[in-house]
């Protein structure tokens, strides 16, 4: 072949990955979208898949760049993202044509990924019955139930943090407050004794941990999830076994449904739950609830259900150290709290420690750990007071790490002021403006639960314990860009002091 057919060829060939790459590339534009201009193959992600800066920090950069814009038009590699901030529309996303909106968007890949058949990611159709029938499992009764259970694992994380804490080094966060969510999701949820607080090397910690802390070889997995579904679809359901994750979830959920069933077990918790799906399919509007598609009900409720609790608890803890005022002010309520029960605490006192609940939505404003939520439209869309119309299919984000500190709605955002939750300024504020989970239909499905987990926790932990910066401490907090939800980079390390009580 000559040279000038070999240029040829290759001019040829990236003429059309060019045009393949950059053929969506329109889309904003003809809708009269504003947007950054995307770079062919990755779109405006381009940062975020080199690790080098998280979604978070990234979508709150393009909010404040297109400061009066309803909407805005970003692409990821080539698919186009609609980021919506005007409240008022998101409000109508989320709440008022939900069903518009009822999808994520997610690919479940059911033979490489048979875990990824869970609430979050599944479409509609199959979501809507499960979500019915797995809603029941955090009612306040059911919390009510779970309390001394729960409070039992607060009184273990006590009993584990005065070892930890006696050599007077400092301590990192993170790793002691995962225990106790670990053990509370465990107990509680579960009905099994995960042993998180005494066992390092507890199979779920270990789970845990390599699902939040993946190496680069599991980021490398999921990017070619994310770019090429159908190449990783085949690869890892036909060629590859299954991840060591996938093998234990399936086996645990299993063996744990089969043990009840032969012993007569019952405990009215979410294991019987499922196990109640999988002896009645007929209600589940056709669903086949297969081995799987179980067992990633349980997976997305471990996964969901400790590392947000944990990662809160820490990031309360954060806060108190460097506000020693808040510290005192909540502990004053804390101690008073304990006195009117005899030194004990019942499951509604918790509810009546107003302070404890402005210093953690105050938190979860500075650090939601999900920064984004997303949705994808079901229908065509035209979204209400604008000219923008979005066909079936298009994915729509709301970013609410970027929405909470916008200093429009809360001035100084990087100020922690739980003040700003006191029934004053709640009511001043539009209802979308604080989302840490979600709303509508949608929403978080264990909200109530971690709130109550992550608040026994803090109160016993403050109870306990004065908590003060270090040299290792975080200031400022950078957000971790490998982390799936809010993490700080390089851990939390603090100072934590044991309060002798007489
Ligand atoms: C501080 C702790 C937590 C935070 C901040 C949080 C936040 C969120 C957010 C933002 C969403 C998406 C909501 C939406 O799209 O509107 C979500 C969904 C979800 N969360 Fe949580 N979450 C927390 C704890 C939990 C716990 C303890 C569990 C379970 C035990 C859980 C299970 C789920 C599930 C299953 C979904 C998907 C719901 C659905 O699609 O129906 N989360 N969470």
């Amino acid at each position: 072949m000559e040279p000038f057919e070999i240029l040829c060829g290759i001019t040829a060939v990236v003429l059309v990955l060019y045009y393949f790459f950059t053929s969506t590339f329109d889309f904003w534009k003809s809708r009269g979208v504003p947007g950054p201009r995307p770079i062919p193959a990755l779109g405006n992600f381009k940062d975020v898949m080199l690790n080098k800066i998280s979604v978070g920090d990234y979508l709150t950069e393009i909010y404040n760049a297109y400061e009066n814009e309803p909407l805005i038009g970003i692409f990821a590699r080539k698919t186009p993202i609609l980021i919506v901030k005007d409240l008022d529309i998101i409000k109508d996303i989320l709440i008022k044509d939900f069903t518009k909106f009822a999808d994520r968007g997610f690919p479940i890949l059911e033979k490489a990924d048979p875990l990824s058949q869970h609430l979050f990611f599944l479409e509609s159709k199959r979501w809507r019955p499960l979500r019915m029938k797995l809603s029941p499992a955090f009612t306040s009764g059911k919390l009510k139930e779970m309390f001394a259970l729960m409070s039992e694992c607060a009184d273990h994380l006590i009993q584990y943090m005065d070892k930890v804490t006696n050599t007077g080094k400092p301590v990192e966060c993170r790793v002691l407050t995962a225990k106790y969510t670990t053990d509370v999701i465990g107990n509680c949820v579960f009905g099994i004794e995960m042993n998180a607080l005494s066992d390092e090397d507890s199979e779920f910690r270990k789970m845990g941990r390599e699902v939040f802390n993946p190496s680069w070889i599991e980021i490398l997995r999921i990017r070619v999830r994310q770019i090429f579904p159908w190449f990783y679809n085949m690869l890892f359901g036909y060629f590859l076994p299954q991840t060591k994750i996938t093998k234990f979830f399936i086996r645990v959920i299993v063996e744990n449904m089969d043990y009840r069933e032969t012993n007569n077990i019952i405990r009215n918790d979410f294991i019987d739950i499922l196990r109640e799906l999988k002896k009645h399919p007929d209600k589940l509007d056709g669903i086949d609830p297969t081995d799987s598609l179980i067992a990633s009900q349980a997976f997305v409720f471990f996964l969901a259900g400790f590392e947000t609790s944990s990662t809160t608890i820490s990031n309360v803890l954060y806060e108190l150290a460097l506000n020693q005022e808040v510290q005192d002010k909540l502990r004053k309520e804390i101690d008073e709290i304990y006195a009117t029960h005899g030194g004990d605490l019942i499951y509604d006192n918790i509810k009546k420690m107003n302070y404890l609940d402005m210093v953690f939505k105050e938190t979860l404003r500075k650090y939601p750990p999900g920064t984004t939520i997303m949705r994808q439209s079901t229908s065509s869309y035209t979204f209400e007071g604008t000219k923008v119309s979005i066909p079936k299919d298009q994915k729509v984000w709301i970013p609410i790490y970027a929405i909470h500190r916008d200093p429009n709605i809360y001035p100084k955002p990087d100020v922690f002021d739980p003040e700003r939750f006191n029934d004053e300024a709640v009511q001043s504020r539009h209802s979308m403006s604080y989302l840490p989970f979600g709303d509508g239909p949608r929403n978080c499905i264990g909200a109530r639960f971690a709130i109550y987990q992550s608040k026994l926790g803090i109160t016993k932990i403050i109870r306990n314990y004065k908590v003060e910066p270090c040299e290792k401490t975080p200031i400022p907090y950078v957000n971790d860009p490998k982390a799936f939800v809010l993490t700080p980079k390089g851990g939390m390390h603090l100072k934590i002091i044991k309060i002798n009580r007489i």
